[in-house]
């Protein structure tokens, strides 16, 4: 999705805001541009295509600017070209804006201005900010009340930095709906949508809260919020971050490098708050609500696409594990419905990247119920993280490709690691289920050393043009979350199903040209995934099945199988998920997919 990056101070505010563009570009996007001013001038430089394009046309010039604001644009109004890159301006270019989010009120603004003389360049809801901006500014003579009038106007999410050539010392902010961070070191501050693009020059933070509007000086920052009318603090805070390492090493991207991640991501995930030898789960983050957590009565996670699919394994776990009533639910779903919610509910929102606008949404709706919402939440610091009451951290450090793999791993084991929190008894699963996730990190080591034969696989099948992903119980949300990664990455036709609904519909698409990949894993529900199986085999379906080592029935009745090690079925779907997404891998990188950023889709989806 777009992102923001902006300097003020007295070194080379072209260098800093490339650095921080680059830091934001695994999120996608398909154009960037930049604004800067000094005493020399102004300059505006836009380009269709990588950071790369821009670095190098910029390297053209030797200013160093001691303002400036940058854009990775991921178009929505309109198609990607120079004319819609941000940053935008008004008419005489005094003011240049750069904003993420959707104005939704824009046409309405805009066939106000075009009355009012002015004239349009691009197809973007953006452009109206700078003339609306220059509109106020031409009435009243005062760039601070221009900027705040025109935000006043606008309706949608937003996050807006404008910089303008009336006062050039000053960068103007404003947020609803849509992160802003601002860093400061020394004299310098730096602006950002994501803290990833910040951190590498400054830890010391303050970020924004909707309905903030901000100026940042040499003299310091300076926040109101439009809401209450008042003044807020300006304290910037240290972020506990870890800068990911950016390089893909040994990788030839970052997706398969982020799969090789995982037995690293679940130790992460685990260090600290699992005991094997006592049976115990401790999660510090949730401490703090732990007596309010003793009189729930329901569950509610809400959440969007993988995160959705790890949601629904934890609904599995926490009802099976906590005995808790649990639902998943979609978070752009959700926060439409009217439904009763009483005080015992507890909402957990699931997000990688803690961003999300739906899951966003989702938890503002619930705001006024006075219920606790908690959160799963990979990016630290994110407006998830920061609007929840407590939560776990996933800690799967910075995930860059676009299709999420680490991080569904991290969220489904802090899942489970919360079901046994919530869990009263100390019972015998309970204890198994921590000595068996204990172990995940090396069975999912031996997945990855099957790589070559799950690559074999992927290329018999990679020319299909449709797939069927089916399983039960626990691996039901491993057949969704494995047909959504071949479909994302491969751009192949995939449907997940639940293996007993095959005959309620989806079995009249099987023939000869229509594979089904099976998960047949050991559990209690083998022996009727085996009949669903059959069912395909009967009317020439091919079969590729995922089945646990050793287990040669299963392997007999498939054209193909991939096995995996074993674990007890409560976590199965960590290991069959490593395969699948190592199997959708492969199909992508022979067909010569874009892997890491898959066409039309952003790493982190900030507008509705
Ligand atoms: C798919 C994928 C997406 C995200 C979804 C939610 O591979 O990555 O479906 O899971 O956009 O994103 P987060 O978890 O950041 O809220």
């Amino acid at each position: 999705m777009c992102g923001i990056v902006g300097y003020l101070g007295k070194k080379d505010g072209i260098k800093s805001v490339l650095l921080g563009l680059k830091e934001l570009e695994y999120r996608g996007y398909d154009s960037a541009g930049i604004a800067a001013i000094d005493i020399e001038g102004i300059l505006i430089d836009k380009k269709v295509g990588r950071v790369s394009k821009l670095e190098k046309s910029l390297k053209k010039s030797s200013n160093k600017y001691s303002l400036a604001i940058g854009h990775t644009r991921w178009a929505t109004h309109g198609k990607p070209t120079v004319a819609n890159a941000h940053p935008h301006f008004n008419t005489s270019r005094s003011i240049f804006v750069v904003h993420n989010g959707i104005i939704e009120n824009y046409q309405e603004i805009k066939d106000l201005l075009i009355k009012n003389g002015y004239i349009f360049e691009s197809e973007t809801d953006t452009e109206v900010v700078p003339h609306l901006i220059d509109y106020y500014y031409n009435k009243i003579n005062n760039l601070e009340k221009a900027f705040e009038l025109t935000i006043k106007d606008l309706q949608g999410a937003y996050a807006i930095e404008m910089i303008s050539t009336l006062n050039p010392r000053n960068i103007y902010i404003a947020r609803l709906g849509s992160p802003l961070v601002i860093g400061n070191k020394n004299k310098e501050y730096f602006i950002a949508s994501d803290p990833a693009a910040i951190i590498e020059q400054t830890n010391k933070v303050r970020f924004l809260e909707d309905y903030d509007i901000a100026i940042v000086s040499d003299k310091g920052l300076k926040v109101k919020n439009l809401r209450s009318n008042k003044a807020s603090k300006s304290d910037f805070e240290l972020l506990e971050y870890v800068s990911e390492e950016s390089s893909l090493g040994k990788f030839p991207n970052f997706m398969i490098k982020e799969i090789h991640d995982i037995p690293k991501t679940i130790e992460t995930a685990l260090k600290g708050r699992i005991n094997v030898s006592k049976g115990t789960v401790k999660l510090g983050g949730l401490d703090s609500v732990m007596k309010q957590l003793e009189h729930i009565d329901r569950i509610i996670i809400i959440a969007c696409g993988t995160s959705y699919y790890a949601g629904l394994v934890g609904e599995y776990l926490i009802e099976e594990i906590a005995g808790i009533p649990t639902e998943v639910q979609l978070a752009s779903e959700f926060k439409y419905r009217n439904e009763p919610i009483s005080r015992s509910t507890v909402v957990i929102a699931v997000s990688q990247s803690g961003e999300t606008a739906d899951t966003i949404a989702a938890l503002k709706k619930v705001e006024e119920y006075g219920v606790l919402r908690l959160g799963v939440v990979n990016a630290i610091g994110s407006s998830i993280a920061r609007m929840t009451d407590a939560g776990v951290y996933c800690h799967a450090g910075a995930e860059k490709a676009v299709a999420s793999t680490k991080a569904f791993v991290a969220q489904t084991t802090v899942l489970a690691l919360i079901a046994l929190r919530l869990s009263k008894s100390k019972g015998l699963l309970n204890k198994k289920v921590i000595k068996e996730l204990d172990k995940l990190p090396k069975l999912v080591e031996e997945i990855l050393e099957s790589s070559d034969k799950i690559k074999t696989v992927a290329n018999k099948y990679k020319d299909y043009k449709d797939f069927l992903y089916i399983g039960r119980g626990y691996n039901y949300p491993s057949a969704l979350e494995g047909a959504l990664k071949l479909k994302e990455i491969s751009y192949i036709h995939a449907e997940g199903y639940a293996a007993g609904e095959m005959k309620h519909g989806p079995l009249a698409l099987i023939d000869e040209s229509f594979p089904t990949m099976a998960i047949a894993t050991d559990s209690r529900l083998l022996d009727k995934v085996k009949s669903n199986i059959e069912e395909i085999k009967a009317r020439k379906g091919p079969i590729i099945t995922i089945s646990t080592k050793g287990n040669r029935n299963i392997s007999k009745l498939s054209d193909d199988n991939i096995f995996i090690p074993s674990t007890i079925e409560q976590l199965q779907p960590i290991l069959v998920c490593v395969a699948l997404h190592l199997f959708s891998y492969y199909v992508a990188e022979s067909l010569g997919r874009d892997i890491d950023k898959p066409r039309n889709l952003a790493k982190s989806v900030t507008v509705e």
